[in-house]
């Protein structure tokens, strides 16, 4: 399966950040986006721009959030056919930082990720257990029940990529020992499976969490790990194209 490796900018990034986009540009050949798709989410303001400084369209743009509207009174939010047309070809949903910080449930990743995919984009769905979950032993129910509440059902699975991703692994520097990264995946693996059929084995499943340029190549070889989401080793193009070559 072709990997996926994408970057979360976050809230990070001003139109003096897309040097970074340029330069990754000229590092990302035809040659090395032939084994991998690579992918940018900027914050919002910058799709446009983002798209522009890499003209080769061998980087590809995408959003980190959107509303589960077509549009209405919703002061502020951005929905998923505005977000396309600014240039995202992907829109992150259910990131545990708008989980945490937003109250979104699993039905609100849902709707949102059903209004990505209906407009066109692909949805990329994170899920993952807190520390206090993995400790008392709940990480696989805690994913399985996330997974069951924010996948869409009758969802076209080639628009679907699910990011597992450690809420205690995320930004801290810390991830988990391989076997526990191969048992998670194998169980979403297996329960997307369950839900869509043999047509699941192309369903990418993204590991994120303190992924950087010296533990990608051990975590990207760990079976049914197809690519990366990464926040900060993405901010530069130095250390985000150090994984992409790791894959
Ligand atoms: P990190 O973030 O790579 O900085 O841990 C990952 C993410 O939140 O997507």
């Amino acid at each position: 399966m072709r990997r996926l490796i994408a970057g979360n900018w976050k809230m990070n990034g001003t139109i003096a950040s897309l040097s970074e986009i340029v330069k990754l540009d000229e590092m990302v050949t035809t040659d090395i986006a032939r084994g991998c798709d690579v992918l940018i989410c900027p914050p919002a303001t910058l799709l446009r721009p983002a798209k522009s400084s890499a003209p080769a369209g061998r980087i590809a743009i995408g959003a980190q959030d959107c509303h589960a509207e077509k549009s209405g009174a919703f002061t502020g939010d951005l929905s998923a056919e505005m977000l396309v047309e600014a240039g995202a070809r992907y829109i992150i949903v259910g990131h545990s930082e708008r989980r945490a910080a937003h109250g979104e449930t699993d039905a609100d990743v849902c709707a949102k990720a059903e209004a990505a995919i209906g407009a066109g984009a692909v949805a990329i769905i994170c899920v993952g257990e807190s520390k206090g979950q993995r400790e008392s032993g709940e990480a696989l129910d805690v994913v399985e029940a996330q997974i069951r509440g924010s996948v869409p059902e009758d969802g076209d699975i080639s628009k679907l990529v699910i990011a597992y991703e450690p809420v205690w692994a995320i930004g801290t520097g810390l991830t988990p020992k391989n076997e526990d990264i191969a048992e998670m995946h194998a169980a979403i693996r297996a329960q997307l499976m369950a839900l869509f059929g043999d047509k699941a084995s192309q369903i990418r499943i993204l590991y994120g969490g303190s992924m950087k340029p010296d533990n990608a190549a051990d975590i990207l070889g760990i079976a049914n790990v197809d690519g990366g989401l990464i926040g900060g080793a993405s901010l530069k193009a130095e250390s985000f194209f150090a994984i992409i070559a790791a894959a």
